[in-house]
């Protein structure tokens, strides 16, 4: 376990994930009014999700419609009709250690507390928003 990672030793910012209600049209909008380029869609049936990237020079953004029943993203839609802003994902060196650093400081773990692999075949973990003032945080391992 490395010891070292502390959120001062936070990476890049990976993602801006933003809901969609009907991922066709937002990304069409994307591309064609903004020349965007998409990813294919990725369907996570773990997470509840589809999703699509979008490249930038300096991040990413990740576009998110729900699936099947009892996402967390259709329960985003219903107090956020059209959708919104959902999270953001900052990159660490070692999830577990971030994780343990983190609960051992009070910060509390979405789900089992255990990393789910994400859209990027890498391990994340989702940041209770009460712990950091309304905002939904994903940690992701990413070799630094
Ligand atoms: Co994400």
């Amino acid at each position: 376990m490395n010891a070292s990672v502390t959120p001062s030793a936070l990476g890049r910012l990976n993602h801006v994930a933003l809901v969609v209600d009907d991922l066709d049209k937002a990304c069409h909008s994307w591309k064609h009014m903004l020349g965007a380029s998409l990813s294919e869609r990725q369907v996570l049936p773990e997470h509840g999700v589809t999703v699509v990237f979008i490249d930038l020079p300096n991040t990413r953004i990740e576009l998110l419609e729900p699936l099947g029943d009892g996402s967390p993203v259709s329960r985003f839609l219903e107090k956020h009709r059209g959708g919104g802003m959902h999270h953001i994902c900052l990159e660490v060196s070692d999830i577990s250690a971030a994780r343990d650093e983190l609960t051992a400081k009070g910060a509390r773990i979405l789900g089992d507390g255990t990393a789910k692999i994400g859209a990027h075949g890498n391990p994340v973990i989702f940041m209770h928003p009460g712990d950091f003032h309304g905002t939904l945080i994903e940690l992701e391992e990413v070799p630094l």
